[in-house]
């Protein structure tokens, strides 16, 4: 149906035609949703952290849509922020503070690393997560063919490796500004160990230069849904700045704007 030999109404027929492949398909392919959507509320955490340059390092980043946060145009309550093409907007049930929506970054390199990234920059690439969405979503299709001519402009570094593995290589590497780890929607596919195995590798690239986690997702921590949570080193304080459903259809944000009278400073990180 997605290659437009089929529509709903001969969905049976399509089905019997296709049949060999659709069992190949389910079989081998995991499921991959990159939802563009997201950054709507990872933004506010990258303005969060006060950095002017952001190095931007994506853990399970399926295709990389979301290493693009600064291509976008976003509205909030309190404003909007940026100029891109395309709008991203939510339900806001805590508003986003306005000073925060004043801060600005750029975005000076663009990494993600997962076990079976998607490449878009090919028909294929984008037919396989055209596949994750719904049919009749319209606003998710819209939202994908943006992203696909964003990543196509400038593709992203994708690493094909397990995050836990790699990642300890990936934060030697001097940074650039401060170097950002996101991980959206991923976390929880990782046992406990692997989890805990994570947290002390970033913990200690923290101790070496600075860093920042921005974490979307949950883990099951006593929360019902899920948050946004950002931790800084040097220091390692883990900030929860909202809360959101588990489909992350709402935001609502948590207290003030935590850094703006903290502005960024690389050697101390929070200049107080
Ligand atoms: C639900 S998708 C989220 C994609 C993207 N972060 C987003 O929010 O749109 C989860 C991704 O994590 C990847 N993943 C899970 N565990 C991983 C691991 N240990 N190493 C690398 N990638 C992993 C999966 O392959 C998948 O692409």
């Amino acid at each position: 149906m997605l290659a437009g030999d089929a529509s709903w109404e001969h969905i049976s027929d399509a089905l019997d035609t296709h049949s060999g492949f659709l069992a190949r398909f389910t079989a081998e392919q995991k499921v991959q949703t990159n939802e563009v959507g997201r950054l709507w509320l990872i933004l506010p955490a990258l303005l969060a952290t006060g950095a002017p340059r952001i190095e931007l390092l994506e853990l399970g980043a399926s295709a990389g849509l979301l290493l693009y946060p600064d291509r976008y145009r976003y509205r909030y309550r309190a404003g909007e922020w940026g100029s891109g093409g395309h709008l991203l907007e939510g339900e806001e049930r805590g508003a986003v503070p306005a000073a925060l929506l004043s801060g600005s970054f750029e975005v000076v390199r663009r990494r993600g690393v997962d076990l079976a990234p998607v490449d878009v920059t090919a028909d294929e690439g984008v037919q396989t997560l055209r596949s994750f969405i719904w049919a009749g979503q319209e606003d998710r299709f819209a939202r994908l063919d943006a992203a696909v001519e964003v990543v196509r402009r400038e593709p992203p570094e994708l690493i094909a490796a397990d995050y836990v593995e790699v990642l300890p290589e990936l934060l030697a590497e001097p940074a650039d500004g401060l170097r950002v780890v996101l991980t959206s929607m991923t976390t929880f596919y990782l046992p406990e160990e692997r989890y805990q195995q994570l947290l002390s590798v970033l913990a200690r690239a923290g101790r070496k230069q600075p860093l920042a986690w921005v974490s979307l997702g949950t883990r099951g921590d006593g929360i019902e849904g899920s948050s946004l949570d950002l931790t800084t080193w040097p220091g390692g304080e883990t900030r929860r700045l909202a809360l959101t459903d588990y489909h992350l259809a709402w935001l609502d944000w948590l207290g003030e704007c935590p850094m703006c009278d903290r502005p960024w400073n690389p050697r101390g990180h929070a200049a107080r």
